[in-house]
């Protein structure tokens, strides 16, 4: 028999209320006060499960931040708030207004684009209203899809300018990558966030000091991707980008088939996206890995991204002896690196612990491919760190310890969408 988990659908329905703020969600009151943009799209999918309307309001006004190129920012800075640190001032992407930033002040990077794959979701929940919205909604994710193709996938798979760019903002993959910067010239700053949460559960000094080197780096190339792509030391394919935005491909194919939209340009990026994922296969470690586009060097690292190549659509079985392996070292799947590795750190944030947004992911592809035992394991853990645990940013893989934010927006969102039973065979 199974226990009856509705009490937590509607905590989670609670939890999104209460970081709506109207038209926008934050992920979670404090730490994170504005929009994200991958938050966000998570956020729609968790309306979607009980007020649809809400759901597209989320992605329009993440959508309604988009820049003239095509690029939508990873952070939408719509109140001012004091409690955040790098704020608008920082990114100084308001200078930048005059050649084409959003109306909207935001962050001068992008995160994963998985509004697409969202929105195409949000959409078959309720055709019927739906299509005016999707078809709305479509030309600006065409040139969102755009945008990342042309300034960002030089080498076919799809590369970051700075780790909060693939949402896995200390994850080892970097690490390389990362100490090649020498942060001088670092306005002096105070750091927010460890005055939200515990600093042992949050990226070092060593991490932040960089972070804002790179923030200082594009604003003063105003935020041109050409300048910074020719002049970075940071550039690194990875594969969190890679496969969201190669499933995200996929999904505007099939918004674009009921649309009677064309789908031939959609077409040509996703073979060129299929190609270029190959650069990111590690025969080493036997997963799909970070590559650094400056040292020509594969990261060595076995993240939860590694296990988004099935969400982005290939049906490639070369990484399973590997995820077989960190399913068996795991007591909760999937940890966000390799627990066997000298750096893995149950709590540090990026480096170990589990977040409930990229097991959904995982999941939902192993699925797809037919890979029901992994998807399942994947998703009974999720439930099971949430039932006990509460909705927290993310989860220790070894004792299920909440850390980071609680009250979490994408946690209380993938419940809805998938984890919880409500959610059905997903
Ligand atoms: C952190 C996460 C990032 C997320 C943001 C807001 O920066 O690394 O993925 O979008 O918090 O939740």
């Amino acid at each position: 028999m199974t226990a009856d988990l509705s009490h937590l659908d509607g905590e989670a329905r609670r939890i999104l209320r209460l970081n709506d703020k109207g038209c926008y969600t934050v992920p979670t009151a404090g730490l994170y006060p504005y929009q994200w943009n991958w938050d966000s799209a998570f956020a729609g999918l968790g309306f979607a499960c009980f007020d649809v309307n809400r759901a597209w309001n989320e992605l329009e006004t993440l959508m309604s931040g988009q820049w003239e190129n095509g690029m939508v920012p990873h952070i939408l800075f719509h109140r001012p708030d004091p409690g955040y640190f790098p704020g608008a001032d920082i990114w100084g992407t308001q200078d930048a207004a005059g050649k084409g930033a959003g109306r909207v002040a935001s962050s001068g990077i992008s995160q994963p684009p998985v509004a697409a794959s969202f929105a195409w979701r949000i959409y078959q929940r309720d055709p019927e209203t739906g299509a005016d919205r999707l078809r709305r909604m479509f030309p600006g994710l065409m040139a969102f899809h755009r945008w990342f193709m042309a300034a960002r996938a030089e080498s076919g798979a799809v590369a970051i300018t700075h780790p909060w760019e693939a949402g896995r903002d200390n994850a080892p993959d970097w690490d390389a990558a990362m100490a090649r910067i020498s942060p001088e010239g670092v306005a002096p700053y105070t750091r927010r966030d460890t005055g939200h949460v515990n600093p042992r559960m949050r990226p070092t000094k060593e991490d932040y000091d960089r972070y804002i080197w790179l923030v200082q780096f594009g604003r003063e190339r105003g935020w041109d991707d050409a300048a910074i792509a020719a002049e970075s030391p940071f550039r690194v394919a990875d594969p969190t980008l890679t496969f969201t935005l190669m499933r995200a491909c996929r999904d505007l194919r099939l918004a674009a088939g009921v649309l009677g939209e064309d789908c031939a340009e959609i077409d040509g990026w996703i073979a060129r996206l299929e190609a270029g994922a190959e650069r990111l296969w590690n025969p080493e470690t036997g997963a799909y890995d970070s590559y650094d586009l400056r040292s020509g060097e594969l990261a060595g690292a076995v993240s939860n991204a590694s296990f988004l190549c099935w969400w982005g659509g290939l049906a490639d079985r070369r990484s399973l002896p590997t995820l077989a392996r960190i399913l068996d070292t795991a007591r909760f799947a999937l940890p966000s690196f390799d627990p066997a590795h000298p750096r893995f750190d149950p709590l540090r944030y990026w480096r170990g612990p589990v977040w409930g947004v990229m097991n959904m992911m995982a999941a939902i592809g192993l699925a797809e491919q037919g890979l029901s035992a992994e998807a399942a394991r994947i998703r009974a853990d999720t439930a099971g760190l949430i039932t006990e645990n509460g909705f927290a940013e993310y989860f220790s893989p070894e004792d299920g310890t909440p850390a980071g934010g609680a009250t979490f927006t994408w946690t209380a969102a993938i419940w809805l969408a998938w984890a919880s039973p409500s959610a059905g065979e997903v």
